[in-house]
């Protein structure tokens, strides 16, 4: 075994949005391959895709074409298209999502919070999966505040926390450190490694910001729907 295994591979995938007359090929023809254990950051300018091209590879919308494969599975563009109630299967159990406005829910604490994605299961045992997870992230403390009443660093890794629950192979991570400053960026980054080295998880993250993406060990750039690898970074 060379110890890479594939985990995830797009071949030109694509997606056309239609406004009108007008289409925009938010994801233009995007082909990549990621290994188990990869850690990826995707830059690039406002509108360039980075979005829409997470959403597809975490199975949450369908390409217009192209194919993609988890691991030897296809799930678009070969053999028979997936149900619904398969892909909600999939989106469960072998994503974490972190969304580019990370959703908390006001009224329910931040053990509650991070338990959420824990509603379709049985939930006996698992508020200590999440407070290993809250210990894990440093806001074991804040566990029994409401969002309102914890800063927006802790409110982002209730939002990290909330997306490992369900014990992801894959975390999609859209713009994770949103309008966090440097520290607490970079603290919010050096988590995910953290979890990436300890955890094997295999992280994707979007962000406008060229410092922090340089920590992962690959880095991809979009622009106008279309994507390019940048020169690998060492990874420490
Ligand atoms: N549902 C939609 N319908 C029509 N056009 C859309 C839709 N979603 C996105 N777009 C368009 O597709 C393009 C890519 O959008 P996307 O949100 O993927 O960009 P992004 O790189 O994530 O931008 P940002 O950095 O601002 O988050 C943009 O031109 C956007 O206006
Ligand atoms: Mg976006």
């Amino acid at each position: 075994m060379n110890g890479n295994q594939t985990i995830m591979e797009a071949d030109a995938l694509t997606k056309i949005y239609r406004r009108g007359s007008e289409e925009i090929a938010a994801v233009n023809g995007v082909s990549l391959h990621i290994d188990k254990g990869d850690f990826v950051s995707i830059i690039g300018p406002s509108g360039s895709g980075k979005t829409t091209l997470v959403n597809l590879l975490g199975c949450l919308d369908n390409p217009s074409s192209g194919i993609l494969h988890l691991g030897e599975r296809p799930i678009f563009g070969k053999g028979k298209p997936l149900s619904e109630r398969e892909l909600t299967k999939i989106r469960r159990e072998v994503f974490g999502y972190i969304f580019q406005n990370f959703y908390l829910i006001p009224t329910l604490t931040v053990l509650e919070n991070v338990m959420l994605p824990l509603t379709f299961y049985d939930k006996r045992g698992r508020s200590d999966d999440a407070s290993r997870l809250l210990k894990i992230l440093g806001i074991d403390h804040r566990k029994d505040h409401l969002p309102g009443e914890i800063s927006g660093g802790e409110m982002q890794r209730v939002a990290i926390a909330r997306a490992m629950v369900n014990e992801p192979q894959i975390l999609l991570a859209d713009e994770p450190t949103g309008n966090l400053d440097t520290k607490r960026s970079m603290e919010i980054v050096e988590t995910l490694k953290d979890l990436n080295k300890r955890e094997g998880l295999t992280v994707i993250m979007v962000t406008h910001n060229q410092v922090l993406a340089a920590n992962a060990k690959r880095t991809f750039e979009m622009r106008d729907g279309q994507i390019c690898e940048l020169e690998r970074t060492a990874f420490t």
